[in-house]
């Protein structure tokens, strides 16, 4: 069987490092890897729109953005797919045949939507789009026929549910010979990557509270971020012992931090591990551990920030790259809609058998 990837984004603000450690930085991997008979990148702009209906100019802006971002990191257009969801109508019309294999139910026990309708203060008036969308992800990924889906913790749910659907789907209409593939999500390496803080310690990481860093801010602004870093309020003086959990340098670190950095920029210790240590023992100031992970940051974010400038001179050619992957794109998942619409036995015209045999019936 061919190994596909398909993943993506919602276009509703320049990508962060979340997105990177989460995602981004594993898909350039597996792209590069050569494992992968196919690898999709889609930005999804219908799945904005289910949360986003009063601001599509949001949406329309942030396409490029994504995009841009997407290319700096080392998404490479001759290597990877990249499109734009709602270009691909055949989307649409098997999420339509996948919600009657999902019952309301189910849907409210989604954990990611669940947490999703109490952010946004939806309770009261849900949109349905919004209520459906992990039916329509669900599309998404077997369009493609997608085995592997590299994405953050959060959308664990999300995977599980399309899971499900196909076994459903292909239990239903294909038991002889399954039509959809069930994917596997392939998580981050570690629990820093899987939920990355905001500078400031909190949870999530939102534009509104100013705690990101985007992969295109400018080395002064990644500088100010990392030095107003929170830590532990409990460190006050440099002898003080420190604690680790929950400290948000420390998570970064484990995020970013290789071996070798040490050797670059922080000779005196061997490892993580033993700066942490030291840290714990206390007589490490803060100041310290925010230098070495600035030098990592810089160097990681640099190259990013660099490719970026050069792919901003040419946007037309941006966009040509999403037209062009959308239409290879489109052509996968019309090619999945017929297997679909053949094993739900609505291809009516393309039976011969049917329309005989329905001839018989009234001729004899
Ligand atoms: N829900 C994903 C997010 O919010 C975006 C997304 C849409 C996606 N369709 C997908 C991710 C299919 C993986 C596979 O980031």
């Amino acid at each position: 069987m061919s190994k596909i990837i398909l993943t993506g984004d919602r276009p509703t603000g320049r990508l962060h490092i979340g997105h990177y450690v989460g995602s981004l930085r594993r898909r350039v991997e597996l792209q590069n890897s050569g494992e992968y008979d196919k690898t999709y990148i889609m930005i999804a702009d219908a799945q904005a729109l289910t949360d986003n209906m009063d601001n599509p100019e949001k949406v329309r802006e942030n396409i490029i953005e994504v995009a841009l971002d997407y290319m700096s990191c080392g998404l490479d257009p001759e290597k990877s797919n990249l499109f734009i969801q709602s270009q691909i109508s055949e989307l649409c019309e098997l999420t339509f045949y996948y919600m009657d294999l999902v019952t309301v139910s189910r849907l409210q026990r989604n954990p990611t939507v669940k947490s999703e309708i109490q952010m946004r203060n939806f309770e009261a008036s849900i949109p349905v789009g919004f209520f459906t969308y992990p039916i329509s992800q669900a599309a998404d990924i077997t369009a493609f026929k997608a085995t592997t889906v590299p994405v953050g913790g959060d959308q664990l749910p999300m995977i599980e549910q399309c899971r499900e659907i196909v076994h459903k789907f292909n239990s239903e209409y294909a038991p002889d010979k399954p039509v959809l593939v069930e994917p596997e999500a392939l998580l981050p390496q570690n629990e820093a990557c899987m939920r990355l803080p905001g500078t400031d310690g909190k949870a999530k990481m939102s534009k509104s509270l100013g705690n990101c860093i985007y992969l295109s801010d400018p080395a002064e602004e990644v500088s100010k971020k990392i030095m107003s870093m929170y830590t532990d309020p409990l460190h006050l003086q440099v002898s003080d012992p420190g604690h680790i959990e929950g400290n948000t340098v420390f998570t970064y670190l484990d995020a970013f931090c290789k071996p070798e950095h040490f050797d670059r920029y922080l000779k005196d210790y061997a490892n993580l591990d033993e700066l942490k240590a030291h840290y714990r023992r206390g007589g490490l100031g803060d100041v310290k551990v925010k230098r070495f992970l600035e030098k990592i940051m810089q160097e990681t974010l640099e190259p990013i920030r660099n490719r970026r400038k050069e792919l901003e001179k040419d946007i037309p050619a941006i966009y040509e790259i999403l037209r062009k992957g959308s239409e290879v794109a489109r052509e996968a998942a019309a090619q999945t809609l017929s297997e679909v619409k053949s094993a739900m036995r609505i291809n009516y015209f393309e039976d011969a058998e049917l329309i005989r045999r329905q001839s018989e019936k009234y001729q004899a």
